[in-house]
């Protein structure tokens, strides 16, 4: 199967198709990706950093709950499979590393490839919004975007001092 659900016949319907995808992803960071990530690390800052980017990722997902006119909670009716692949790569690869930096070096890793997925959808999204005239929503989706993009850059800032407390060889 594609990216998109098959059958799609316009701009529109890969839009909504995108937005269920998107806000199934924001459900699985929120219930599952980003709780198993703040239990694995013993860094502080680290711990924090995935706490308020959890906090952040609620948002996210009631911004796009709004767009979709989605009830919360409600199933969705398309999963993000990339996310869901992602989650399951970050929690086995943390639990294979017995050294507290190196999996705190593995979160980030992990953290990054999340934070690099969203920010191409949120980029996407916001796009399509545009082309589509949906002003508002496409506002909405780059206040979540530049979110994701900080997420981002502050994960690749902690990486540069967690990475040299890791055991290299
Ligand atoms: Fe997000
Ligand atoms: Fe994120």
């Amino acid at each position: 199967m594609g990216i998109f659900t098959p059958n799609v016949h316009n701009l529109h319907e890969l839009y909504q198709d995108l937005l269920q995808r998107a806000l199934s992803s924001e459900r699985q960071i929120v219930n599952d990706g980003l709780p198993g990530m703040i239990k694995e690390t013993t860094n502080v800052e680290l711990r924090e950093a995935f706490e308020a980017h959890l906090d952040e990722s609620r948002m996210h997902v009631s911004r796009l709950e709004r767009i979709l006119d989605a009830v919360e909670g409600e199933e969705n009716s398309t999963r993000c499979k990339t996310t869901a692949a992602l989650i399951n790569e970050a929690s086995s690869s943390a639990k294979d590393a017995p050294d507290a930096q190196l999996r705190d070096v593995l979160l980030i890793a992990a953290g990054n490839k999340v934070e690099h997925h969203e920010i191409a959808v949120y980029g996407t999204l916001k796009t399509w919004a545009e082309i589509l005239g949906e002003f508002e929503e496409a506002a909405s989706l780059d206040k979540t975007l530049q979110e994701e993009k900080a997420a981002d850059e502050l994960l690749t800032r902690l990486s540069k001092l967690i990475n040299v407390e890791a055991p290299v060889a």
